[in-house]
């Protein structure tokens, strides 16, 4: 419980609204990035996670952890049933992430992800409340 509170730093918690979570990855005390639940407006009990880990930092299981800490969040306290994660899909080492972190790919999306002024095509993982 302990490392979960300093991974997911609460003094850095921002609320910006009631269906948009945002936390700090906090790894040995260095702010290495941050993740995201968004709460779908028409079906509430659908959330969208989305992250991002400074380079430095990457491939030590962070997003990994961040994203199982996230989840615990968003099936337990907010009650959703479903997670969605996108990513585009060169993004091998986020849809490495979904899969170790137990999400199913549902299949492709086109043109959903916004990425620095372009619409890009991806894969959409869920992963459903047990
Ligand atoms: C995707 C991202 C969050 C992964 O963060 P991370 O802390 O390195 O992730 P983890 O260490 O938990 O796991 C990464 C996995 O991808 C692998 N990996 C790391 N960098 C990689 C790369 N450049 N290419 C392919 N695989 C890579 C790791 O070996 C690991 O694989 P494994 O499960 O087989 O061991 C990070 O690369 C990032 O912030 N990218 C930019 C933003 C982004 O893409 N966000 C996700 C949008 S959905």
């Amino acid at each position: 419980m302990k490392e979960e509170k300093g991974f997911l730093s609460q003094n850095r918690q921002k609320r910006k609204s009631k269906t948009e979570f945002n936390y700090s990855i906090v790894y040995k005390e260095n702010l290495v990035g941050a993740i995201g639940l968004r709460i779908d407006r028409f079906r509430p009990y659908v959330g969208e996670l989305g992250y991002f880990v400074d380079e430095k930092y990457w491939g030590k299981g962070i997003a990994s952890e961040a994203v199982k800490l996230a989840e615990k969040i968003g099936f337990g306290k907010l009650g959703l049933k479903q997670i969605e994660i996108m990513m585009i899909k060169k993004n091998k080492a986020s849809e490495n992430v979904v899969a170790r972190c137990g999400y199913k790919k549902e299949g492709i999306v086109r043109k959903k992800i916004l990425l620095n002024t372009q619409y890009h095509d991806g894969y959409l993982y869920a992963k459903v409340d047990s």
